[in-house]
């Protein structure tokens, strides 16, 4: 497996919100082409870290949204997004200490989280907050978000 595929399995009926997580994959899919060409290091240094900052953003208007609506499930679905951002951090620490990374293992590992979370976390929530609007930031305040979940990353203590 060499990359993550979108499903229509993966789709919740909302266009905003399915654009959102078709972007992502295509991120993912990009850094993944990156390392599978030895790519300079740097570079996928600063991949990992883009793709932890846009998952980040995209995360925290999820949350938000759910925080609006007083969302009963709010807490185990929150401790799924923070499960896949510990986990994105540290395939990355590994990387940098390592130079290496199990470039199939990874991909598996995210497409089990997608596949299970858009089913399940984000279909069920968006059914119910489908009715009100979803949050869209306007593009620079979405790069604000991004690079400061960027930031944390690579500056964490
Ligand atoms: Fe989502
Ligand atoms: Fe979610």
């Amino acid at each position: 497996m060499a990359s993550l595929e979108w499903r229509d399995e993966y789709c919740t009926g909302i266009a905003g919100v399915d654009y959102e997580h078709q972007a992502l994959i295509a991120q993912i899919n990009a850094v993944l082409a990156l390392i599978g060409q030895n790519g300079e290091r740097r570079r996928v240094i600063d991949g990992l870290g883009d793709i932890y900052g846009a998952i980040s953003a995209h995360f925290a208007l999820e949350e938000r949204m759910m925080e609006r609506h007083d969302y009963a499930e709010y807490a185990e679905h929150k401790a799924d997004h923070d499960r896949l951002l510990d986990e994105i951090q540290e395939l990355t620490l590994d990387y940098e200490s390592s130079d290496s990374l199990d470039r199939d293992a990874f991909t598996q590992r995210l497409a089990d989280w997608f596949g299970n979370h858009f089913q399940t976390h984000d279909a069920r929530l968006h059914r119910l907050a489908w009715l009100r609007e979803h949050d869209h930031p306007s593009p620079s305040k979405l790069e604000k978000m991004i690079r400061h979940a960027k930031d944390r990353l690579r500056h964490r203590p």
